[in-house]
């Protein structure tokens, strides 16, 4: 969480840092500031709330320099106040911070008995007093940084300046991401490519316990005891114009229109178009692991759990190996004991969520192989896992995600059939029938896009019941989980999702006329099972939203509002099904007055725990 830029070797210093911070801005918006580096001081400006505050002060009053840091901060110490804002300024020492330092009290306690005076309620303050003594005693920012670093526990990227040193960067990181962007004549750190793609695709990634030193013409990477390191380069494949809005109100309206070709996009390197098949290079030196696979664990947070749950159903159903999804966060607390001939897969968008990494990396040693399917290339767990796939859904910016959730589906699909196919479960007309399905789907997206207009008008309406219950069967009830998820997280209501068999056991209690049902009830194996299960709902006066098949008259005599989805088989309906889910969320969010890509308290990559 927290966005960090920096920028060395542009006269406008400010303006790149700004741009950088916008485009951070997702991963935390309780506060932003710079620090700029004029040649003879750091003058600092800060603000509390959203970036908007800050642009507004420093259209006021611009800070002018070519080199200098920047922040948007997710409050973890102390509140969303000014005083606690990012740079913090200790001496001639700035400091921006992404993490938590886990020793805060002890070295708070060390610095204060030592006679340092604390302004703030935050622990990156600290960092800035301690690096701040050490160049005070050596006169050199990079032996300083070295000597802190071992003071500091727990996960950090941290950009430094110093009012000694004009000419200098240092960054270094023990876990959230940090790039270095090799523009013509200037350096970009950030945390994400996000906020260096605009002036170059040239990256280089700081790996864990890596630090930076950048002078004027030059740079150089060590590690943490400054041994220095050979770092490639790399270009990366993202390009400007996908951070821009591109005329929607919201990137979260221009991400659930992009999905069709997001998701055509995804399984591109993965279909052999002239024979239907599925091909997965990366899993073909595995086969034979495949063949005597006895378990498959998938963990991972939030909309990834969800895609998870119907990666387990897909499994399940078309290869025959048991299954088991997990919540990251609470996987490695139940010390789990995996199975030997297991594969762990982790589902992540960022590539980057804490928990799930944790996850990754207790599979490792427990000797289990680990795949990973992300969106983020270069990412932490793409880096660490034995096995890689692609979301290749495109930069997902507004934080609730929308197409990384579809991409993600339409790999484990093909993920499932390829592991069935490899365990002779199944056939080459099944395997031909499920990427010619998949193949179609994104053009019944385009369909089922066309309820946005329903949604924008239905909103006003929408808005005002008191709860929404999503209920939903098989396949569809992670469906139902994630339209709950995206009510809550954007329009701040009431929601919950629920296997819809499981209404009888508490939550019929629930219903009275002003809490909506939305029933996700596509013809499927478990579609008479599902319209019983509403009918006993109905009957109690559930206000009933209904995806269903089209011409589905039984599902649609039993609604308020029918949202009819193509005919497709059981794997694919998930695809449709979500899609009137994400725009019910945006436009009653937004109908409310919600900023629907910033919602509150929240923060798109959670690299805390
Ligand atoms: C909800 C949402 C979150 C993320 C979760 C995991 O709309 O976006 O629930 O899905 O924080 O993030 P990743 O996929 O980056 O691990």
């Amino acid at each position: 969480m927290c966005g960090i830029v920096g920028c060395l070797g542009r006269e406008d210093a400010q303006e790149v840092i700004v741009k950088g911070l916008k485009t951070l801005e997702y991963r935390g918006y309780d506060s932003a500031g710079v620090a700029i580096h004029n040649g003879e001081f750091i003058n600092r400006s800060r603000a509390r709330g959203k970036l908007v505050n800050l642009e507004k002060k420093l259209n006021e009053e611009p800070i002018r320099g070519n080199l200098g840091i920047g922040h948007t901060r997710w409050a973890t110490h102390g509140p969303a106040t000014e005083k606690n804002a990012h740079p913090h300024m200790i001496g001639g020492v700035s400091v921006v911070h992404n993490g938590i330092i886990e020793n805060y009290a002890e070295l708070r306690d060390e610095l204060i008995a030592g006679g340092s005076e604390i302004y703030s309620d935050t622990d990156t303050e600290l960092i800035a007093h301690l690096i701040n003594i050490k160049v005070k005693q050596t006169n050199d920012l990079l032996t300083a940084v070295k000597e802190v670093i071992p003071r500091l526990q727990g996960a950090y990227a941290v950009l430094v300046l110093s009012e000694r040193h004009p000419d200098e960067m240092v960054a270094f990181t023990n876990g959230p991401p940090l790039l270095v962007g090799f523009a013509e004549k200037s350096f970009i750190v950030a945390s994400d490519m996000l906020a260096i793609v605009p002036y170059t695709k040239n990256i280089a990634y700081l790996s864990e316990n890596e630090v930076v030193h950048i002078q004027k013409d030059s740079y150089k990477f060590y590690s943490n005891d400054l041994k220095p390191i050979d770092k490639k380069i790399e270009e990366i494949s993202w390009s400007a114009e996908q951070v821009e809005k591109s005329g929607y109100p919201y990137y979260m309206l221009k991400e659930i229109f992009e999905q069709p070709r997001s998701m055509a996009k995804s399984l591109e390197p993965y279909i052999n178009i002239e024979t239907q098949s599925i091909e997965m290079p990366a899993l073909e030196s595995y086969v034979s692991d495949i063949k005597s696979l006895e378990q498959i664990y998938i963990v991972s947070c939030g909309t990834s759990f969800y895609s998870g749950m119907v990666g387990e159903y897909l499994l399940e159903k078309m290869s025959g190996v048991s299954c088991k999804v997990d919540i990251a966060s609470e996987f490695r607390y139940r010390s789990p004991k995996l199975v030997k001939n297991s594969l762990l897969i982790v589902i992540s968008q960022s590539g980057e969520t804490a928990d799930t990494l944790a996850a990754l990396r207790l599979a490792k040693e427990q000797g289990v192989r680990t795949l990973s399917l992300c969106n983020v290339q270069h990412s932490s767990m793409d880096r660490e896992s034995d096995i890689q796939l692609y979301m290749n859904a495109g930069v997902e910016i507004g934080v609730a995600s929308t197409k990384a959730f579809i991409c993600s589906l339409s790999i484990l699909n093909l993920l499932a059939g390829y592991i069935a196919k490899v365990n002779g479960n199944m056939k080459p007309e099944e395997e031909r029938a499920l990427v010619k399905s998949l193949l179609a789907t994104p053009s019944h997206m385009e369909s089922v896009l066309t309820y946005d207009k329903f949604f924008a008008e239905a909103a006003e309406r929408l808005k005002d019941y008191k709860g929404f219950l999503y209920l939903g069967r098989g396949v569809n009830f992670p469906i139902a989980l994630e339209g709950a998820l995206k009510l809550k997280e954007l329009a701040y209501m009431h929601a919950e999702g629920y296997a819809a068999g499981e209404m009888k056991h508490g939550p019929l209690a629930l219903i009275d006329e002003q809490m909506a049902v939305v029933m996700i009830a596509p013809k499927d194996d478990l579609y008479d099972k599902a319209i019983s299960n509403l009918e006993t709902a109905k009957a109690r006066g559930a206000q009933v939203i209904s995806i269903g098949t089209v011409n589905d008259e039984r599902l649609k005599n039993l609604s308020i509002n029918f949202l009819s989805i193509p005919e497709v088989p059981w794997n694919i309906n998930p695809f449709l099904a979500v899609i009137p889910l994400q725009l019910l969320s945006l436009h009653v969010a937004s109908a409310l007055g919600h900023d629907v890509d910033q919602p509150r308290n929240l923060a798109k990559s959670v690299t805390v725990e």
